[in-house]
């Protein structure tokens, strides 16, 4: 596939670019528009649609307690990264196929990045 293709160009690109500071004002302009209808993301905050993702960057993947996962998210291991989350958003299901988020996928490198600018300043 050649979005399979591209990732890891992707991926670095990505890592470079949020190593340092960023502005998360348009991060939490995307957030609002294109997650924060099943999200929030505020301590303690109770869960909506999906999990809440105050804290995400280096949270165990699928273990927010009291939200419903699905197996796939789940039975998942290992912590959420800034790289990881870069490779979800841009296509969930083929980073954990099955699960249950009902997001199709954000193509775009740079709108990824200002999210993930904007979730990694929340912890
Ligand atoms: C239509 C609803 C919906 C939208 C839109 C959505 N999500 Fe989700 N998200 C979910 C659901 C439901 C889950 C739990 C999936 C599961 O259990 O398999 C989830 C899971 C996640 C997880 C895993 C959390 C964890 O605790 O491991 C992350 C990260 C995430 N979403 C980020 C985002 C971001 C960032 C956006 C915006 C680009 C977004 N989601 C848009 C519903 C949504």
């Amino acid at each position: 596939m050649r979005l399979l293709a591209t990732l890891p160009v992707l991926l670095s690109i990505g890592g470079m670019a949020m190593a340092g500071d960023c502005d998360t004002g348009p991060g939490q302009k995307a957030f609002a528009n294109k997650c924060g209808i099943c999200h929030v993301a505020e301590t303690g905050a109770t869960p909506t649609v999906g999990p809440n993702l105050h804290r995400i960057v280096g949270r165990d993947i699928g273990k927010a307690s009291g939200f419903p996962y699905s197996e796939a998210l789940a039975n998942a291991t290992g912590q959420w990264t800034e790289s990881g989350l870069n490779e979800f958003l841009a296509s969930p299901q083929t980073v954990f196929p099955g699960n249950a988020m009902p997001f199709e996928g954000l193509k775009s490198d740079a709108e990824r990045q200002k999210l993930i600018c904007y979730l990694s300043s929340l912890n």
